[in-house]
């Protein structure tokens, strides 16, 4: 699913840039679930950012799915990225005045998809992550959980191969956060959807199918199950 090459980056100008990965190398199947973990400023935001096609790496070959995404243009990626990915962040990017099915549908809007079917979608995923039963809540009627389930159902909507989680249970309390994780784990056995997750809890990144440990900007280690 995912196969990285000698990717580096670094950020600012040429002649004063801080190389922030240098050379990282990856392969993770498609259909696993893996955690990305390491200190804080390691790299794994930059790397997920890269691996969502959100930025463009300085060197080095990105594959998704098999296609060699590394060359493409902007606009290009945009559609491998609509195409492909779901993304779920720590802190849930939902748009307040939106009730929670119009969250979900926002994805399809740029895909021209009528309002009828849009809702008929939304719902089909708020079922899924149990929020049927808050189609009209706005995000600040909802509990943390709530919102990151919600963010969650939007990933799915467009019905990606691969869902990129950067810290998804970072702002939530430990039962929240534990139910966020069964929830994606449940996603990736009974869809077959792949999910990198960037997280800090060591128990829950052994219990994945892979686990990739960062360090000053490189891998320095891979733990396959
Ligand atoms: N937009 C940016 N401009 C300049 N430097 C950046 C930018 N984004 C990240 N960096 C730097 O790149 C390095 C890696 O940052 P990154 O966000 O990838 O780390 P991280 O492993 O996700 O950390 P955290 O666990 O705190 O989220 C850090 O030193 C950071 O300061
Ligand atoms: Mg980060």
């Amino acid at each position: 699913m995912i196969q990285l090459t000698d990717i580096t980056h670094g950020y600012g100008p040429a002649r004063s840039r801080t190389q922030v990965l240098d050379r990282v190398s990856l392969v993770m199947p498609t259909s696993q679930m893996w955690a990305l973990t390491g200190a804080s400023g390691s790299g794994k935001s930059t790397l997920l950012n890269l691996v969502g096609l959100l930025d463009r790496p300085h060197s080095g070959e990105i594959k998704l799915a098999g296609q060699n995404v590394s060359g493409l243009s902007a606009h290009e990626a945009a559609k491998v990225r609509n195409r492909l990915i779901g993304f779920v962040f720590q802190s849930f990017h939902l748009m307040p005045r939106l009730s929670a099915w119009e969250n979900v549908a926002l994805p399809l809007v740029h895909r021209a998809v009528g309002r009828t079917a849009r809702r008929h979608a939304a719902m089909e995923q708020l079922e899924r992550v149990g929020l049927d039963d808050r189609l009209y809540h706005r995000p600040e009627e909802m509990s943390g959980g709530q919102r990151q389930r919600v963010a969650i159902a939007r990933a799915l909507v467009t019905q990606p191969r691969l869902i990129l989680a950067d810290e998804p249970t970072g702002n939530l309390d430990s039962e929240s956060g534990a139910m966020i994780m069964a929830l994606l784990s449940r996603i990736n056995r009974e869809m077959g959807v792949s999910i990198l997750m960037v997280t800090h809890d060591e128990a829950l990144a052994r219990s994945c199918d892979g686990q990739v440990v960062m360090q000053d900007g490189r891998i320095i280690q891979t733990v396959t199950g």
